[in-house]
Formats: structure tokens, sequence, C-alpha cells
């Protein structure tokens, strides 16, 4: 595979690392600051004899060399800073997104678009205007990333290890999060069986707010372990069809009665892109939220126009 990963920056060095790690293919790392890309993917190979891995990683900021990516990851903008909101990055992020991927449809073919640049969901959504691309090949991550600190939330407080534990969370990767605990799951069983309501409502708010909470321990920029390793997942779902059910930020055309905007729910991923997406039955308050949440994206994107 050839996989191009816009950004350098900390999330986007550490997706290059994962992937490159996996050996899932050879990587095309740009920056608009071409030392960076350069600095960062010569140190990354020259661990190539420690690791054992065979790919190549080239850092740069020409995008001719992006030709014909299988997938492109879009990490480039700015991160969020102590005290900000995810959504406070609306119009600086805006305009660099669409420049990427005005940049990704003139040299890069027709990949699959792994967006992650926030505010997610309406950069997966600009990613999808800019470029043209069907909806199914450009993809957001988030979802994935947000369920999996929900199920770290959930064992600290079950006293146990996170294996078994499956949350699901949807709306936006931003405020309108929406943690639909009705499909949350504790070795198969209900989440409710495990937990009473009232900590479960806790630890829902405290996954809401786990990013900013990571922001604020780092100082300054935003998490990058485990957002890499949401992607490196879809990353892995695309190269190997696994088709897989992976929550995380896709165009809906009236599932879940929401159109025309990105949001949140669980998709199955496999080499074509977003395969299907899955309709699960959630009780009438997380159908609440979720509308809010898709209100708020769509009142995001009429603001930048
Ligand atoms: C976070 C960033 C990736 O949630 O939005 O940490």
């Amino acid at each position: 595979m050839k996989i191009t990963v816009i950004g350098a920056g900390n999330v986007g060095a550490t997706c290059a690392m994962r992937l490159l790690e996996q050996g899932l293919g050879d990587i095309v790392l740009i920056d608009i600051i071409e030392s960076l890309a350069k600095g960062k993917a010569e140190d990354l190979m020259d661990a190539a004899s420690i690791i054992g891995h065979n790919c190549n990683i080239t850092g740069t900021s020409d995008y001719s060399l992006t030709e014909g990516s299988d997938i492109v990851v879009v990490t480039a903008g700015f991160a969020r800073q102590p005290g900000m909101s995810r959504e406070e990055l609306l119009s600086k992020n805006a305009s660099i997104v669409r420049e990427v991927a005005k940049n990704i449809k003139k040299h890069s073919g027709s990949p699959i678009i792994i967006v992650v640049t926030n505010p997610l969901d309406i950069m997966a959504y600009l990613t999808y205007k800019e470029t043209g691309f069907d909806s199914k090949r450009v993809i957001g991550m988030a979802g994935f990333l947000d369920s999996s600190r929900m199920n770290l939330m959930i064992a600290r407080q079950l006293n146990r290890n996170v294996s078994g534990i499956d949350s699901m969370v949807m709306g936006t990767h931003g405020k309108t999060m929406v943690p639909a605990v009705s499909n949350s799951k504790v070795d198969k069983a209900k989440l409710a069986d495990s937990l009473k309501q009232a900590d479960i409502d806790k630890l829902a708010e405290k996954t809401k707010a786990r990013g900013a909470e990571i922001v604020s321990y780092l100082g300054k920029g935003s998490a990058f372990y485990a957002p890499s390793a949401g992607v490196l997942k879809m990353a892995q779902a695309i190269a190997k069809d696994t088709n897989e059910i992976l929550p995380c930020s896709s165009y809906l055309n009236g599932e879940y009665d929401i159109k025309g905007i990105y949001l949140g729910v669980p998709a199955r991923i496999g080499t074509s892109g977003i395969t299907e997406i899955v309709k699960l039955t959630l009780t009438k308050e997380e159908e609440k939220l979720l509308k809010e949440a898709s209100e708020s994206v769509q009142s995001q994107i009429s603001s930048l126009k």
C-alpha cells in the first residue's frame, strides 16, 4: 500500500510511526515545513533495522509524491490548547483543510481519506465537499477513539482491564458527543447490568471531556497516542478489507433521520471505504441527543459559508 500522512506534527508523525511499524505500506509524510517532515521521516527510517520494517517513508512538502496513494490521513491544522474547545478551531482549520483537500484531489489519485483534524465532523465534511470524492471514501476518525476512552473509564470504575468492554460513542467528536449507553456492553451484557445509572452518567461526561483533560495535562497541544491508534485501526480495516464495524464520522444520507452532514455513527469499513452505515436501535433520549449533535454540525457548517 501507499499511505500519505498530511501534517508532521504529533498526530501525523505518530500515525506514520504506527503505520510503518505495522508494515502497512510505504508512507509519504507531508508538511508545509519540509524539513520537519524530512527530519521525522529520516528518523523513522533510521529505526528500520531495529524494528525490522522494510517499508519506506519520505518526508516532503511536495504533493506530487503522493500520487497513487491508497489511503490519505489528514492531520494538518492547529491543535487546541488548554481551555479551548475543538469547535474554536473551526475557521483556522477550515482554510487549511480546504487547501489540503484541493491538493489531494489534484495529486493523490482516488484514495480513501481518513480525516483527523478538528473540529472533526466539519473537517470531514469540507474534505468531502472540496475533493468531490464519493462520501464512502472520506471518513472521520473519532468515534472509535471516543469509544476506546469510554472503555477505559468503565474499566477503571469496575477495577478491571478493558478487554470485554465494548462502548459505543456516537454524535460529534465535540461538545455534542453521544455515548450510546444502550448499545455499550460489558462481557456482552448491557452496561446497565454492571453499573448504576448515576455512575454511567458520570463516566459518559468524563468521556466527553477526556480530550480536554489530556490537553490540560500536556499543557500544549492535544492527544496523539490514542488518536493515532484509531487511525491505525481504520487503516488496517481498509488495507485488510475486514469490513468490521467501527464508530466513525460518516456522511449520512437519511440514516438516523439525518441528511447531508458528517456525524459519528457505527460504520463497516473495508477496502472501498464505508460499506454500510449500521443502524442501531437507540433510546428516545439518545435519538434526541443525536439530533442535537446534527444541528450543532449543521450550524457550524453554515457559519463557514
Ligand atoms: C482528542 C483530539 C484528537 O480528542 O480531538 O484528543
